[in-house]
């Protein structure tokens, strides 16, 4: 699967590009609410290929736009942020969150034409702790109703960090569920999870089965594996259109949890995770023991296009590879799960070459993901149609994914629709 015509439908994300014009079609998580200081100066963004600066006003108001003045394109990431919008240092001409123009100030009364200037600014609006950008035409949809992004901010971690590969290749790895139990887990026993931990069955059988299915809202799958006598040890997930993904990583129904891979450009992506605190705290559900999760070990910020979470790993550094903790210790000499993970994906090179790939049948969701993608960006280039959850975005509502164990025998409609049925939240 996957020609070169293809991998570029899926991957390439700039202005003009089908998949890059499909993604502006949602929402996109785009910086955590505190990094936007009222008054303070912007902050430098890279979404979908373009240069933006976001900043909050000194009433609190959020604006994001193209880094490039109206006037003669000096970057309003040097502006003033000033009472009204920010002001262009080069002619001091001022822009409202909106980026209408406000104020020209080097232009005489009479010659005026502010009103008719407009910087190129997107739909900024904010929920649980994080700024949204809305870069489409027309009318936003609602900001979507995926569970974890819902929470009241106070109960909410936002795990953000960026990989330096191709979205898509990024975003794979979250589906990509067999690869738990050797990267992060290969030389973990069962015996590391206590006993009440579902988890130590995966460590028992490393080759689980999958049953996947196309959804409303992307795909889904379920990997499962015998438990104890007459019980199944489930592990579901899901991909939900376009990039966002929930993994098993912790138990159904009580861990809350989704993650946008949201495209800086066709070479670095941002992860943007949002974790329900209540959830994760203790076992089973956290990391196991002995593994961190790695969102922590980061450069300092600094204001460049890239310079917000930087993971200290990296090509440059082979990911402080160890060859004597891999013998032993971990299946990857890696530290850190984020880090095992963005070797693995970053390896592939900045754009993966999906022709060169034997496919197995422990990747039958990574290819009903993509098909899925590829259906979408085909029918909205060539008839304009709405891709899935796009507007309306309902089908978001109540997606879970998480591990259970359950009685053997039915397949993952039923076990998926029981589980969402017993973990359903109160009224
Ligand atoms: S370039 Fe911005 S005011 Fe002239
Ligand atoms: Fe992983």
């Amino acid at each position: 699967m996957a020609s070169a015509r293809d991998n570029d439908l899926l991957t390439r994300v700039g202005p003009g590009t089908p998949m890059g014009e499909l993604m502006r079609r949602y929402w996109i998580p785009t910086a955590k609410s505190t990094e936007l200081v009222a008054g303070a100066a912007p902050v430098r963004i890279m979404l979908l290929g373009e240069q933006l600066i976001a900043f909050r006003d000194v009433d609190g108001k959020v604006g994001v736009m193209d880094h490039r003045c109206p006037h003669r394109c000096a970057s309003l990431f040097f502006g003033r942020n000033e009472k009204g919008g920010i002001r262009c240092a080069y002619h001091g001409w001022q822009f409202d969150v909106s980026g209408q123009c406000v104020d020209m100030a080097n232009v005489p009364p009479h010659q005026d034409f502010r009103h008719r200037v407009k910087a190129k600014a997107y739909k900024a609006a904010e929920r649980c702790g994080m700024v949204w950008t809305y870069m489409g035409p027309g009318e936003a949809p609602p900001l979507p109703p995926i569970e974890a992004t819902m929470v009241p901010v106070e109960q909410v971690n936002h795990n953000m960090i960026q990989r330096h590969c191709n979205w898509l290749q990024a975003l794979e790895g979250d589906i990509d569920t067999s690869h738990v139990d050797f990267l992060h887990g290969g030389l973990r026993s069962a015996e590391v999870y206590p006993a009440d931990d579902p988890r130590r069955f995966g460590a028992m059988h490393r080759a689980p089965e999958y049953e996947v299915q196309e959804t409303p809202w992307g795909a889904m799958y379920g990997a499962y594996r015998p438990a104890q006598e007459n019980e199944t040890y489930w592990r579901i997930g899901q991909f939900m259109f376009p990039f966002w993904t929930i993994t098993p990583s912790g138990p159904f129904g009580k861990h809350i949890y989704a993650r946008a891979w949201v495209p800086m450009d066709d070479e670095n992506t941002m992860i943007t995770g949002f974790v329900k605190k209540s959830g994760v705290v203790g076992s089973p559900g956290g990391p196991p023991m002995g593994l961190v999760l790695g969102f922590d070990d980061r450069l300092p910020d600094d204001s460049s296009w890239f310079g917000r979470y930087r993971p200290r790993t990296n090509p440059d550094n082979d990911y402080f590879v160890d060859r004597e903790m891999q013998k032993e210790k971990a299946y990857s000499g890696i530290v850190g799960i984020t880090q095992q993970d963005q070797m693995a994906t970053e390896s592939m090179g900045s754009i993966s070459d999906r022709s060169l790939e034997h496919l197995a049948p422990s990747d039958r969701m990574i290819v009903v993901a993509r098909r899925r993608l590829l259906a979408a960006v085909r029918a909205f280039e060539e008839n304009g149609e709405a891709p899935p959850a796009s507007s309306p975005n309902d089908a978001y509502a109540g997606v879970r994914g998480g591990f259970f164990i359950a009685p053997k025998g039915p397949g993952l409609s039923d076990v998926y629709a029981r589980q969402i049925e017993a973990t359903k939240p109160a009224e």
